[in-house]
C-alpha cells in the first residue's frame, strides 16, 4: 500500500525540535492539539486521520483503550523536550476522528495530564470536538468537570436526506437535547458545525438547516463548503457519476446566505468559516494557528512517539 504520510522530515524520535521553533515561546500564545483518531464510520467525503475500530486491532497505542495513555507519555515527552521553556497552556484542542469515542474519563486524563505538565492559563480555552451520537449527560458532566469548557458538535445538516449522502449516522432530532444536556453540564461555550454544498442539497434544504442550528443557540457556528477530497468514497461517487459535483455558483450562494442568516441571528464572522457571539465566543485555538502562535500537536504516528510541531504555523 502506498504511504499516506505527508511529504518531509519525519518527527524525531526523542521529539526534539529546530531552535527556531521555540525561540519566541512565552511571548504569545501557546496551544495543544491532541488528535483522537477514531470515529464509528467513516464519513464518505473526510479525509482526515481517522480510523474505525476493525481498521486498527489492538496494537499498543492504536486501540482506544490504550490511546490515552499514549497521548499522556506524548505530552510528558513534550514537556521533557521544551524544559525550562515550557509555559502554561492558552489553548487545548480535542481534534478527530471523533475524540468523544474515547471514555470522557480518557479525554480527562489527558487535560490533567496537560494540567500536571505544562498548567492551563487561568481563562484557558479547552475545546473537545464531539460527534452527537457519541455523548450522554453523564459524559458531558465528567467532561465538564474534568477541565473542558468548549465543546464542537458536528450538526452538518438539519435534513436526513443530506445527512444521508454525507453517510452521517446521527438522528437530527437528537441535537436540541444534546445542546441541553451540554448546557446542563455546564458549556457555556458550544459550537455546532455545519457543511453545505452537497450533492443533491438544495438552497432551502441549506435554509433550513442553518435555521435549525440557529434554534439551537450555539456561541458559535462553522460552515464549511463541502471539499470533495481525494481518495474519498465522495470522490469516487462524482467520479462515477453516481452524484453531481458541488457547484461553485450554488456554494457561492450558500456562502451568502449562512453570513446573512448568521448575521441577523447575532453571529459576528471572524475567520473564513467560522462566526461567533462576540468575540469572547471566538475560537482562540483555531485564530492562533492563523496568527502564527506556538502549539504542540499530538497525533498517532508510525514512531513509538508522535508527530510533532511547535512554533508559528
Ligand atoms: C473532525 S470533524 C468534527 C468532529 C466529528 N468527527 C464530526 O464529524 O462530527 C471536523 C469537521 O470538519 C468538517 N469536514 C470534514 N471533512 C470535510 C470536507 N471534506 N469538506 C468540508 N468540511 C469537512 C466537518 O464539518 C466536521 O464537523
Ligand atoms: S467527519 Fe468526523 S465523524 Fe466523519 S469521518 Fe470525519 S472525523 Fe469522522
Amino acid at each position: 500500500m502506498p504511504s499516506t504520510l505527508p511529504e518531509g522530515q519525519a518527527a524525531p524520535r526523542d521529539g526534539a525540535l529546530p531552535p527556531d521553533a521555540v525561540a519566541a515561546l512565552g511571548t504569545r500564545s501557546f496551544g495543544c492539539y491532541v488528535h483522537v483518531p477514531f470515529c464509528a464510520v467513516r464519513c464518505g467525503y473526510c479525509d482526515f486521520n481517522t480510523y474505525t475500530a476493525l481498521e486498527l486491532g489492538n496494537a499498543p497505542g492504536a486501540s482506544r483503550d490504550t490511546y490515552a495513555e499514549a497521548a499522556v507519555a506524548e505530552i510528558a515527552l513534550a514537556r521533557e523536550v521544551l524544559g525550562e521553556r515550557a509555559v502554561p497552556l492558552d489553548t487545548v484542542f480535542f481534534g478527530g476522528g471523533t475524540p468523544t469515542l474515547l471514555p470522557a474519563a480518557d479525554l480527562v486524563s489527558i487535560v490533567a495530564a496537560l494540567r500536571r505538565e505544562f498548567g492551563l492559563s487561568p481563562d484557558a480555552e479547552v475545546t473537545t470536538e464531539a460527534n452527537p451520537d457519541s455523548v450522554t449527560p453523564a459524559d458531558l458532566e465528567t467532561l465538564r468537570a474534568g477541565g473542558i469548557n468548549r465543546i464542537s458538535f458536528g450538526m452538518q445538516s438539519s435534513v436526513p436526506s443530506v445527512l444521508a449522502t454525507l453517510d452521517r449516522t446521527h438522528d437530527p432530532a437528537r441535537f436540541p437535547s444534546v445542546v441541553r444536556w451540554a448546557r446542563s453540564a455546564g458549556f457555556d461555550q458550544v459550537s455546532l458545525d455545519l457543511i453545505y454544498g452537497t450533492p443533491g442539497e438544495s438552497l432551502d434544504d441549506w435554509h433550513a438547516s442553518v435555521n435549525a442550528a440557529v434554534a439551537l443557540e450555539p456561541d458559535h457556528v462553522s460552515a464549511y463548503a463541502l471539499i470533495v477530497e481525494q481518495g474519498t468514497a465522495l470522490a469516487r461517487r462524482i467520479a462515477r457519476g453516481d452524484l453531481p459535483a458541488p457547484d461553485d455558483d450554488d456554494v457561492a450562494d450558500k456562502y451568502e446566505l449562512v453570513d446573512d442568516s448568521l448575521a441577523a441571528a447575532g453571529y459576528e464572522w471572524y475567520e473564513v468559516s467560522n462566526w461567533a457571539r462576540g468575540e469572547r465566543s471566538t475560537c482562540r485555538h483555531n485564530l492562533g494557528y492563523w496568527q502564527g502562535s506556538d502549539w504542540w500537536g499530538s497525533d498517532p504516528a508510525p514512531t513509538p512517539t508522535s508527530a510533532v510541531c511547535a512554533g508559528g504555523t
